[in-house]
């Protein structure tokens, strides 16, 4: 009888089923919405893809670069990159790249989206440079996963473009290498003119040994060799090796071992952290051969010594080639410890100018005036002086395009610091 009650009270009473039908239909939207977002989420699992690049990591910049050059893109914030050069003479330049700022993206590549997120993260700092640490995420389809390659080869490509027919030229900050300015343009070995059969003989030397890897490791000989260059100054030693870099397509590390605060540690820290492909330069070696008290007013010990210099050659351990050049201005001073094969195995002497070289520098800054490189050879020999291819060059360079004017100044290719 209660219950009779009870059930007419709630089942006849219209408030309490239209209460019940809207809380029925209220928990199955609620149940529905779950549904999507869990069925979006194993879409989204199973249908897209993510690719996350770290801003530590080198295709970051490449891919920034990429992007900013992309046209096919919707995005409306952008933020700038300056790249500001300061040149010798004062002059600057500047180039803004307007690359994809923080925030969603979206561009179309090769018929597929893609949604570019770019975040910053608040709290994590990279290291190394103090700028926020970032991350950029790509998502696409998954069928369309393979693009992901494809677009970073691109990128990679653009990116090493603008260093092709460069030379990165390194030097030593602390610990480090570090590229010294922008990569300059690679010199043409041709510009560079030593006498007959030198240039020939270490490309050709040096060709070799970049063929001969496995016999090296075969016979568990360290995969390396050493090159000295000696002579007087001006002689085209360090242009032939800068020039010999680009031919090679490697970039180049120097050092000057006659710098004051290069220590024993610093140097073989250095040579054994070589960036790859880099040919190694060691100018002034003889510094290391002062016999010259090397302590400093405030009593540190400073420069390199002779055996740390053994030892940092011997010590190189790389996995990869080690082509290491040397230059002297001194040789008599060297001892003849470094000259033993594995140190230095191949040595050749560049020297002032002969004829020849004389001949061909004429020719080189006067195209075709055979007579006048003829005449002027006459009366350069006839100085009896010893005359370097740099003084020929500040001549050739001062009367430009006017080989009679070098012709008359040939006098002062006596004096070697003759100032024009
Ligand atoms: N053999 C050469 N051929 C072309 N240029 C040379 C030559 N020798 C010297 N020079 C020029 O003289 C300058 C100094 O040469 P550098 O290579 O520094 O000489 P080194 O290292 O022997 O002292 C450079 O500007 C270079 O272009
Ligand atoms: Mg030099």
């Amino acid at each position: 009888m209660a219950t009779n009650l009870f059930e007419q009270f709630i089942v006849g009473n219209p408030y309490f089923a239209a209460g019940g039908g809207l809380m029925l239909l209220g928990t199955s939207l609620a149940l529905a919405r779950q549904g999507i977002i869990r069925a979006s989420g194993f879409a989204y699992r199973q249908l897209l893809v993510d690719l996350e690049i770290p801003s530590k990591d080198k295709s970051y910049l490449w891919f920034l670069e990429w992007m900013s050059q992309y046209k096919n893109r919707s995005s409306r914030h952008l933020s700038v990159e300056t790249n500001f050069i300061q040149h010798d003479n004062g002059a600057v330049t500047t180039k803004f790249s307007l690359v994809p700022g923080p925030g969603n993206h979206l561009i179309k590549y090769k018929g597929a989206y893609m949604l570019i997120k770019r975040e910053r993260s608040g709290k994590l700092i990279d290291m190394t440079n103090g700028a926020p640490f970032e991350t950029v995420t790509l998502t696409t389809l998954y069928r369309d996963r393979g693009l992901f390659s494809d677009l970073l080869g691109e990128a990679k490509t653009l990116a090493l473009k603008a260093q092709e027919g460069k030379t990165v030229i390194y030097t030593s900050w602390g610990p480090e290498w570090r590229p010294f300015g922008q990569p300059k343009r690679k010199r043409m070995i041709g510009s560079v003119i030593l006498d007959d059969g030198i240039k020939e003989g270490i490309v050709s030397d040096v060709l070799d040994f970049l063929k001969s890897g496995k016999w090296y490791f075969d016979r568990g000989i360290p995969y390396r060799r050493g090159y000295l260059l000696y002579g007087p100054p001006g002689s085209g030693k360090t242009s032939f090796i800068q020039a010999l870099a680009g031919e090679l397509d490697y970039n180049i590390c120097i050092l000057n071992l006659s710098e004051a605060n290069l220590t024993d540690d610093r140097l073989n820290h250095l040579m054994n952290h070589i960036p790859e492909r880099s040919i190694l330069l060691l100018e002034d070696i003889d510094a290391a051969f002062n016999m010259r008290d090397q302590t400093d007013a405030s009593g540190f010990k400073s420069g390199v010594t002779f055996s740390g210099l053994l030892n940092a050659l011997d010590g190189v351990a790389s996995s990869e080639e080690t082509i290491t050049f040397m230059t002297t201005n001194h040789p008599e001073k060297l001892d003849p410890a470094i000259l033993r094969p594995g140190r230095v195995d191949y040595r050749v002497y560049v020297g002032d100018a002969t004829p020849h070289q004389i001949e061909q520098m004429f020719l080189r800054f006067y195209e075709g005036e055979t007579a006048k490189a003829k005449e002027f050879v006459a009366k350069a020999v006839e100085l009896k002086a010893p005359i370097s291819t740099a003084q020929l060059q500040g001549l050739f360079v001062y009367k430009k395009n006017d080989p009679d004017g070098a012709l008359a100044l040939v006098d002062t290719l006596k004096t070697p610091n003759h100032v024009f």
